[in-house]
């Protein structure tokens, strides 16, 4: 039997938090244990760049996450771990595709409108002022990234559905023109209960400034745990497990058991204070031994390196080949004598 390929990209632009471990990271790393499917997944350095113009950012962001990813175990005997720069072939691709892609389809692109949309609110003469074609064509090189490796599922958040269907749309249209030639791919939207809460109890996201840092140093994380909101119940007084963000937390790490057992100290009336530092140490101890090997190998930028070209190796085995075909499909090929 041949594996099922699933594929997806983390954008390097800062550093990971424990919502990305819960929504994304964690399930990743789980599947990359499972014999029976072949993850790819990579860094989209590329990607990066239509946000972030801060060299330095990029370039701090890719070594966390390429960090954080090997110090938690993902496994990369199994899955083919690389950064997208590193494999050439999807940049060519992402010209090829764009050549059968509708600009309209892009012209219906979230990200794209929504910046348009924030122009004219401003009441801008030109709505696409400062939109740069890298973010007008986003979802080209998304396709590209995906289609070059015949990945059937994406795991991907909500946010995410619309450039799926935007691929199979470029994939489709290139199989009418040119053959079969891709497979199309398909969105595994990931649940909503995999949603972490932040400090300030909204998403834990980037874009609220109410994260986690994954590996903060002990005593950052103590003071982010204790930053986080609670309500002004007096110690002593049961407390509501269902509407806390601090219990919310702990439940995306514990056991069910170990979740029971809380909830019985919060109908006893736990005090917030207590149970901040329970949350701390527990979180503390939970990813101490992971913390551990993540300070050692940003130590160890090298080793980082090492396993991200291995990855890049494994990644073009497939992708020159398949990029060969592709060109010879559109009719860019060596000349031959004709027979
Ligand atoms: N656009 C994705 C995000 O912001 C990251 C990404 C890039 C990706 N290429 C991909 C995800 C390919 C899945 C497949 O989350």
């Amino acid at each position: 039997m041949s594996k099922e390929i699933t594929l997806t990209g983390i954008t390097t632009t800062g550093t990971p938090h424990l919502g990305n471990y819960v929504g994304a990271i964690r399930p990743a790393i789980d599947a990359s244990h499972n014999q029976n499917v072949l993850p790819f997944y990579f860094l989209a350095d590329y990607h990066a760049l239509i946000k972030c113009q801060e060299p330095e950012r990029i370039q701090q962001s890719t070594l966390e996450i390429a960090a954080t990813w090997l110090a938690l175990g993902l496994d990369t005997a199994n899955a083919v771990f690389y950064r997208q720069s590193d494999v050439p072939e999807i940049t060519e691709l992402t010209w090829v595709i764009s050549c059968v892609t509708a600009k309209g389809l892009m012209n219906r692109a979230h990200a794209y409108k929504a910046a348009v949309a924030e122009n004219q609110e401003a009441g801008e003469k030109d709505p696409d002022k400062g939109i740069t074609m890298g973010l007008f064509s986003y979802p080209v090189l998304m396709a590209a990234d995906i289609l070059l490796f015949k990945a059937k599922k994406i795991p991907v958040g909500k946010d995410q559905i619309q450039h799926l269907e935007m691929a199979r749309d470029i994939a489709a249209r290139f199989n009418h023109i040119y053959g079969e030639h891709f497979v199309l791919p398909e969105a595994v939207v990931r649940e909503e209960t995999s949603v972490l809460q932040g400090l300030d109890g909204r998403k834990m996201s980037k874009s609220y400034n109410n994260t986690i840092p994954i590996f903060a140093p002990e005593k950052r994380l103590r003071k982010l745990i204790m930053k986080i909101k609670t309500n002004s119940l007096e110690p002593g007084e049961p407390k509501d497990p269902d509407t806390c963000t601090l219990f919310s937390i702990y439940q995306a790490f514990a056991t069910p058991e170990e979740v029971e057992q809380l909830r019985q100290r919060y109908r006893e009336g736990i005090a917030w204070g207590e149970m901040k530092q329970f949350l701390f140490e527990y979180l503390n101890a939970h990813f101490g031994e992971a913390r551990e090997r993540y300070e050692d190998l940003l130590r160890h930028p090298g080793e980082i390196e090492r396993q991200l070209r291995e990855g890049a190796a494994k990644a073009r085995e497939v992708a020159v080949p398949f990029m060969r075909e592709v060109r010879k499909a559109v009719g860019i090929a060596p000349l031959a004598e004709r027979g």
